[in-house]
């Protein structure tokens, strides 16, 4: 990715925010787009979305160090604007080998973007989150977006159950 300039976010932004954490994780996150933060910091889910994200894996007994977090698009769309079809066919081959190398046991997806992009669908995420999907023969549970969870706190209940579900799989998958 390095010097990458496939599509036109490369003009604009400061860092290409390819994704952190242990590479060996069992929990893959996968985000929509590095925020202005993220841009200025070249890591994933470091401003106010990011803090919220880091209570939530707290209490699943998780934490940065032991998932891997990423996005589907890698460079800062200018204003947080949604991401554009040809930006997110341009930077999902990425997202993919990230996801083909770590071979997750769960990957979360947080949000409409990420979510659509993996299971290739329109469905609204309001329907998508909170049942078991898959993305080549990984578990994939999709939920709110912590974005979402600042502008309206009522989502978190739902997050929480879709987490529960989460840390119940991983559990019995480490018993198995
Ligand atoms: N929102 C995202 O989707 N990703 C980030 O990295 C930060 C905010």
């Amino acid at each position: 990715l390095k010097g990458c300039s496939r599509c036109p976010l490369c003009q604009q932004r400061c860092n290409i925010v390819f994704g952190a954490g242990d590479p060996q994780a069992r929990v893959v996150l996968v985000g929509e787009a590095p925020g202005r933060e993220e841009d200025l910091q070249g890591y994933p889910f470091v401003g106010e979305a990011g803090k919220l994200l880091e209570k939530i894996l707290l209490a699943m007994n998780l934490s940065r160090e032991t998932v891997y977090i990423c996005n589907v698009i890698k460079c800062h769309p200018p204003g947080n604007r949604d991401p554009q079809a040809d930006e997110i066919s341009a930077c999902e081959p990425f997202l993919k080998q990230q996801l083909a190398l770590i071979k997750p046991e769960i990957i979360i997806t947080l949000g409409r973007f990420a979510t659509q992009t993996l299971l290739k669908t329109t469905v609204p995420i309001g329907k998508l989150r909170g049942q078991w999907h898959e993305y080549e023969g990984i578990a994939l549970m999709p939920t709110f977006h912590p974005a979402y969870l600042l502008r309206n706190p009522s989502g978190k209940r739902p997050v929480w159950d879709d987490m529960k579900q989460v840390m119940q799989r991983l559990e019995n998958q480490a018993e198995s």
